[in-house]
């Protein structure tokens, strides 16, 4: 029996999706416990594409649980949506494959008003480039203790006396603030009561079944959401998310003890990518970093932006290790890097003339370091259909190696294409 803790180890897009789906193989339950659906996870099953937004990348395994703990925050259109989506793909999810915490809070229209409209009303060196879905509004109204959650659906009467509290601030806020349209309680109630019956079944208390599955010895796969560099503590804000998106969270955001937690492992795309605004000290502006976008096919799952590109970034794998407790790290898209005579890595930074070695917390620092690289030799052929790792160039496993040292991590699963198929699993985390 083993729990295994997977995070994203930069700012997102890294291939988590792929790589939990291929670990679900392994697992019992497979268990979200933060952010919601600014998260898209892509996942490609025998040439077909899955992308998830709010349900756990597990589900394509028949006779696997999916659970959604209370640190995720969920709209349930978007939901319902996805559970449509997959109904029109053969796959009907019934209450004995989902199950989402009814302390999970509610992404409410509101909040995707307030987000969008405070993004328009920032100058361009202000905004955060948010997915525009909600999250920060609603993350705030759960810290503030004026949040709606999952389990207020079945209780219609709690429910509108918290909506009738929430829509008049809010209301103030989108108009005052914002000179945007106010919303109505009643439209929103019937909504939301509709959702509700549809809903019902699905929701219950994530924390208890998962100490059930423990104690009967399930293997339980955590599916984290965005990346390190984006945690709302640890990551370069403002230009964060609003949650923890590291691996101490997926006990926090289901209701599972720390000491249970066997792996944690940090998936790692073999360059860097970064969606929306913020520092990103090995952002490449030139003609590598374009190459790296197209090959990679760097558009962002969830809004399609073109996701900004740069080499990968020792300090920044460092961090991951060091906030996550990595005890592995899943190397992803290392197929990209293909055909590029050098491989620059940064392993450290410069910052007024003095060596720094973690991001800094000062986000004007954090955007003024300058990276100090170490160049390693490429290789020439694609590697997208290498099945075991000695059949990689040396080059390749030279790059392996060298992270490895650097970040005194070992790499335990190394992913050369988006097809499932397309990994070398060389450490199995629910195996160790
Ligand atoms: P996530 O948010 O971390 O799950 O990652 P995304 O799904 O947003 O972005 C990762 C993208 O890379 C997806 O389009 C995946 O299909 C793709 N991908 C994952 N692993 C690999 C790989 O090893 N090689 C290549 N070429 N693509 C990959
Ligand atoms: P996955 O799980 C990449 C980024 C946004 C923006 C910042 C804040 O697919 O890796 P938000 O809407 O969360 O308030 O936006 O965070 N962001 C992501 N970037 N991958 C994600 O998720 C992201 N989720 C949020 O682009 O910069
Ligand atoms: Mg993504």
């Amino acid at each position: 029996m083993s729990s295994v803790v997977v995070v994203g180890s930069q700012w997102g897009d890294e291939g988590k999706g792929k790589i939990v789906d291929l670990l679900t193989n392994y697992a019992d339950y497979i268990v979200r416990f933060q952010g919601g659906n600014n998260a898209g996870h892509t996942l490609v099953v025998d040439g077909q594409q899955f992308i998830f937004h709010l349900i756990p990348s597990g589900i394509l395994y028949a006779d696997k649980m999916c659970l959604i703990g209370n640190g995720v925050i969920v709209d349930p259109g978007v939901l319902l949506e996805e559970l449509d989506k997959l109904k029109t793909q053969g796959l009907e999810v019934t209450a004995d494959r989902l199950l989402i915490s009814d302390k999970a809070h509610l992404i409410m229209p509101y909040h995707g008003m307030v987000d969008r409209a405070r993004e328009a009303s920032l100058s361009s060196g202000e905004k955060i480039g948010t997915t525009g879905r909600g999250i920060g509004p609603c993350y705030t109204d759960k810290v503030g203790r004026s949040g709606i959650r999952m389990g207020d659906l079945l209780d219609p009467e709690l429910f509108k006396e918290k909506l009738v509290v929430a829509v008049e601030e809010k209301n103030f806020l989108l108009d005052k603030k914002y000179g945007a349209d106010p919303v109505e309680v009643d439209h929103i109630y019937g909504t939301f009561m509709d959702y509700a019956e549809q809903l019902a079944s699905f929701i219950g208390d994530v924390s208890v079944l998962l100490d059930e599955g423990r104690r009967a010895g399930k293997n339980i796969l955590f599916e984290g959401a965005q990346g390190t560099q984006l945690d709302i503590d640890h990551g370069t804000y403002p230009f964060v998310t609003s949650s923890n998106t590291i691996a101490g969270n997926a006990c926090s955001g289901s209701g599972f003890g720390p000491t249970h937690i066997d792996a944690v492992i940090g998936i790692m795309k073999a360059y860097t990518t970064r969606v929306g605004s913020g520092p990103f000290p090995t952002e490449l502006f030139d003609a590598t970093g374009e190459q790296l976008q197209e090959k990679g096919c760097e558009f962002g799952a969830t809004t399609g932006r073109r996701r900004r590109c740069g080499w990968l970034d020792g300090v920044v794998a460092r961090d991951a290790v060091r906030l996550n407790g990595l005890t592995g790290i899943a190397l992803t898209k290392l197929d990209v890097l293909s055909g590029q005579p050098i491989i620059r890595v940064a392993s450290s930074y410069e910052l007024h003339g003095k060596k720094v070695s973690a991001m800094p917390s000062n986000i004007k620092d954090a955007a003024a370091v300058t990276p100090i690289y170490q160049d390693l030799e490429g290789w020439k052929d694609d590697i997208d259909t290498v099945q075991e790792f000695d059949a990689l160039p040396q080059q390749a496993k030279d790059y392996l190696k060298w992270i490895e040292e650097y970040t005194e991590t070992p790499v335990d699963i190394v992913s050369v294409g988006p097809d499932r198929e397309k990994t070398l699993l060389l450490n199995n985390p629910f195996e160790k």
